[in-house]
């Protein structure tokens, strides 16, 4: 039986394409992309999706002034991502390069279902340090800037995660990680792509063996 996987992006959705060409090429074990959604109108992960007569959608967070009814409108946007995600019933969803933090609400309802990708290394004990395979600690990096906070940091590497999402942000059991170096001259669109090259072929590995499970 095929092993449904929902895609949720924001951006360019290179990993959603590495996940569209290893199943083209039967290299994702029983997985198959179910259903792309995006908060933002114009990721390109969106237009992919379309070209691949896959199912999408774009479903924006509304924007307010007034900060008191900011909670609210959250709260109905994710049960409205929510909703859709699981008309698709999908065995799992992958966070690949989405923005927003999903609240223990929405995670509550895909139990052990939901994981993510994120452009630097996590520990397995979700603290504040990461030893390389080389011995040296290096802060875990957290949050949406952790690419140039690796060079910001003056780092000798970094890398990529791709781990189970808890309630904690960027933390969670570990399912894949990888060293990248920092090179002398690396700017910030340097040393990400090279993740990203990194996280593609995670990423696909990842999805085909859970779907294997
Ligand atoms: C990836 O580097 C992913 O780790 C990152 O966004 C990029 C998406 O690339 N995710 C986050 O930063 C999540 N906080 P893509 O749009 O080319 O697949």
């Amino acid at each position: 039986m095929a092993y449904s996987v929902a895609v949720l992006l924001s951006g360019s959705g290179s990993n959603l394409q590495a996940l569209i060409d290893a199943e083209a090429a039967g290299k994702l074990g029983k997985a198959r992309i179910c259903f792309v959604v995006s908060d933002q109108a114009e990721a390109y992960g969106l237009q992919r999706a379309l070209v691949h007569q896959i199912a999408s959608a774009y479903l924006p967070l509304p924007r307010t002034r007034n900060s008191t009814e900011r909670p609210a409108i959250r709260a109905a946007w994710e049960q409205r991502l929510a909703t859709m995600i699981a008309a698709f019933s999908p065995d799992l969803i992958v966070l690949a390069g989405f923005m927003r933090i999903l609240s223990p609400r929405f995670l509550d309802q895909f139990p052990e279902r939901v994981i993510n990708q994120h452009p630097a290394l996590l520990p397995d004990d979700g603290g504040s340090h990461y030893t390389t395979s080389s011995g040296i600690q290096i802060p875990a990096l957290r949050g949406a800037h952790v690419v140039p906070d690796a060079l910001a940091h003056g780092l000798p590497l970094t890398g990529c995660t791709i781990h189970r999402v808890t309630p904690r942000v960027d933390d969670g059991p570990i399912l894949a990680r990888t060293e990248v170096p920092i090179l002398p001259h690396d700017s910030i669109e340097t040393l990400h792509e090279r993740i990203k090259l990194e996280e593609r072929r995670m990423i696909v590995e990842v999805v085909a063996r859970l779907s294997l499970l």
